[in-house]
């Protein structure tokens, strides 16, 4: 759907939306002359500052002096854009902005969906008051869980049967096909059905518009051969990379407290927030995305990151924090106590030396330094080359210069080193710094790996490359403000590259005359000597062959990208999803194509490169 709407269909959708009716709904108004008063929602407020005018249709505060349409109201309560807001005010007044047939069919399958994940999400809570599921029931009260919370969360049970959901839903007239899309059944090879959840504990995921997506189910039993959790797969309702678990629920407490804490687990979040620790939000156990780190930008820009004390818990730290390095939020991150999970620790130490320990949250660099300290000597030149590396590789991706600088000071200090040497050196690997990327590396590896290896025209263009590098180390810098070390496809060409990468960051100048006698990797030593035994010729004008290598290394990369992100468009349309950013990528890539088709794309100098 484009994000641009006519006057008329803003027109149409203001007034179907009342702002009486529409700000009744997130707070008491109460009628005093022609308007309606009642408590800010936006401040602080003790005495009633807040005053709607039916007439006029606006609103006003006269404490924190907001005010506007119903437009304005809903996009600073629910922190919308104003396109969002057209469509959330469109959808609650039934408006249907959108009518071509094929997203008519879809929006008819989503509303489905939507009705037989409540009707089952009922079931199960029904569930756990029926005789049959009091095992369902004995569990959660097991696990500490009070009764306000399963209503809070909606909580349920499924019985421990092939066909409980199934029998319900002919009892209710629920068709087999949309439990299936739902994902809550799953097709046997002969045709036939069975629950997909069964003796499970079940957790419902919600939007923010209180619509069930999807579940979670726990298993109550010691079944050593079944996964301890089964979820909903993705369906047409259900994106797990745009869902983070709980934030219907604690969106209030993080805008009041200006701060979200992340956990990993379902059962980690209720229990945190049946303790009082209600700013909080799930992961639910698959890595961050960064569609997940813009929902949580709606509500606050602090986060802190809870992990497990174990080695895969500090990776994921490392990892979750850098996606929000990427979108310009600076994290930080609380280690457990070993062997004990939020849910755990709150449990046995209260709610008080919880927020100890959320006080106790160290800034990723520490975070980091702490870990590499462990893995790398800091006695040795070699083991603190790693670690400053390391280190500036993050302030690199941080996006506020005042942030990169505190950074360095930080780990300055801690090392005792003079920051002038490590500003230098972050320069240094900003020249290496891959400038173009836009698609995620994981999709191009498939690419990488399906095509074979030939010895074509590009690998001649990484070779010469390669040539340039050895005869005139200077090249190097250039090359890759030019492309990024994936743009080569050739691993062995990749892994020189990368080595002689370290040795241009890591040594004097003076050193890296002769560069190839410094490395000493045996397997790629047939490559130095087939490079070194056909060097350049020497009156080879390099300028032109660098344009020209980097030309036709950069364009087949681009054709890939605009091969990954034609496809993406097909599928997005196919989901009915909104295309926009994937056709502005794609013309960005097209005209990528046409600057390096005209050779307009060169950079030669660093500055130049530096947006
Ligand atoms: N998870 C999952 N599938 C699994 C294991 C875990 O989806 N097989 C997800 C769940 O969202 C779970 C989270 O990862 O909540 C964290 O997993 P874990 O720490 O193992 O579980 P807990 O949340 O601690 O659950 P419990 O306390 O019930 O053991
Ligand atoms: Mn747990």
């Amino acid at each position: 759907m484009s994000p641009k709407f006519s006057q008329t269909t803003i027109e149409q959708v203001r007034n179907a939306n009342d702002i009486v009716d529409v700000i009744s709904q997130y707070l008491t108004l109460k009628k005093s002359g022609k308007r309606f008063v009642g408590l800010c929602p936006f401040h602080q407020d003790s005495a009633p500052s807040f005053s709607v005018d039916p007439d006029k249709q606006l609103f006003h505060c006269f404490g924190c002096k907001r005010g506007g349409s119903v437009f304005n109201f809903i996009m600073e309560i629910e922190k919308l854009s104003f396109p969002e807001t057209v469509k959330f005010l469109a959808d609650r007044a039934g408006i249907r902005l959108d009518d071509s047939p094929r997203n008519l069919q879809l929006e008819k399958e989503k509303e489905t969906l939507y009705f037989v994940n409540r009707w089952a999400a009922n079931y199960f809570y029904k569930n756990l008051f029926s005789p049959a599921g009091k095992a369902g029931l004995d569990y959660i009260q097991s696990r500490g869980i009070s009764p306000e919370m399963i209503k809070k969360f909606g909580l349920g049970y499924s019985l421990p049967q092939w066909d409980g959901l199934i029998k319900q839903a002919q009892k209710d007239q629920i068709s087999i096909d949309s439990l299936f899309k739902a994902g809550l059944v799953i097709r046997k090879d002969n045709g036939g059905y069975y629950d997909r959840f069964r003796g499970r504990f079940m957790i419902p995921i919600i939007d923010l518009s209180k619509k069930v997506l999807g579940f979670g189910g726990r298993i109550i039993s010691d079944a050593p051969d079944q996964p301890k959790y089964i979820n909903s797969p993705e369906t047409s309702i259900y994106h797990k990379g745009y869902v983070l678990f709980g934030l219907y629920q604690s969106r209030s407490e993080i805008q009041k407290l200006d701060q979200v804490i992340f956990v990993e687990g379902y059962t980690d979040l209720i229990s945190l927030f049946q303790n009082g620790i209600q700013n909080v939000v799930a992961t639910s156990g698959t890595a961050l995305t960064p569609n997940q780190v813009q929902l949580i930008k709606r509500y606050t820009q602090n986060v802190i990151m809870l992990f497990d004390a174990d080695s895969a818990g500090s990776a994921a730290a490392v990892r979750g924090a850098e996606i929000f390095l990427d979108e310009g939020i600076d994290v930080s991150i609380v280690t457990l106590p070993p062997k004990l999970d939020p849910d755990n620790f709150i449990q046995t130490h209260g709610a008080d030396q919880f927020r100890d320990l959320i006080r106790q949250a160290t800034s990723l660099t520490q975070f980091k330094i702490n870990l590499l300290v462990q893995q790398y000597d800091r006695e040795t030149s070699q083991g603190i080359q790693k670690i400053i590396s390391e280190l500036l590789s993050s302030v690199l991706r941080m996006k506020d210069p005042v942030r990169q600088n505190l950074t360095i000071k930080e780990i300055a200090e801690y090392f005792a080193l003079e920051e002038r040497a490590l500003f230098s050196k972050l320069e240094q690997l900003k020249r290496g710094k891959r400038i173009f990327r836009p698609v995620e590396n994981e999709k191009d590896e498939k690419i990488t790996a399906q095509q074979p290896r030939t010895k074509n025209k590009y690998d001649l263009a990484e070779k010469d490359l390669l040539r340039l590098a050895i005869a005139d180390i200077n090249w190097l810098p250039i090359i890759f403000i030019n492309i990024k070390l994936d743009d080569i496809a050739d691993p062995l060409n990749k892994e020189l590259f990368s080595q002689l990468i370290d040795i241009y960051n890591n040594f004097e100048f003076a050193e890296t005359d002769n560069i190839t006698q410094h490395i000493t990797d045996p397997r790629l030593a047939p490559l130095i000597s087939e490079l070194v035994s056909e060097p350049l010729p020497p009156n080879t004008d390099q300028r032109k062959l660098a344009i020209d290598c980097l030309a036709a290394v950069k364009r087949r990369t681009y054709e890939k990208f605009l091969r990954l992100v034609n496809a993406e468009i097909k599928a997005a349309e196919a989901k009915g999803r909104d295309t926009t950013d994937l056709l502005q990528q794609y013309l960005e890539l097209r005209k990528g194509i046409e600057n390096i088709e005209s050779k307009k794309f060169f950079k030669e100098y660093i500055d130049e490169a530096e947006e």
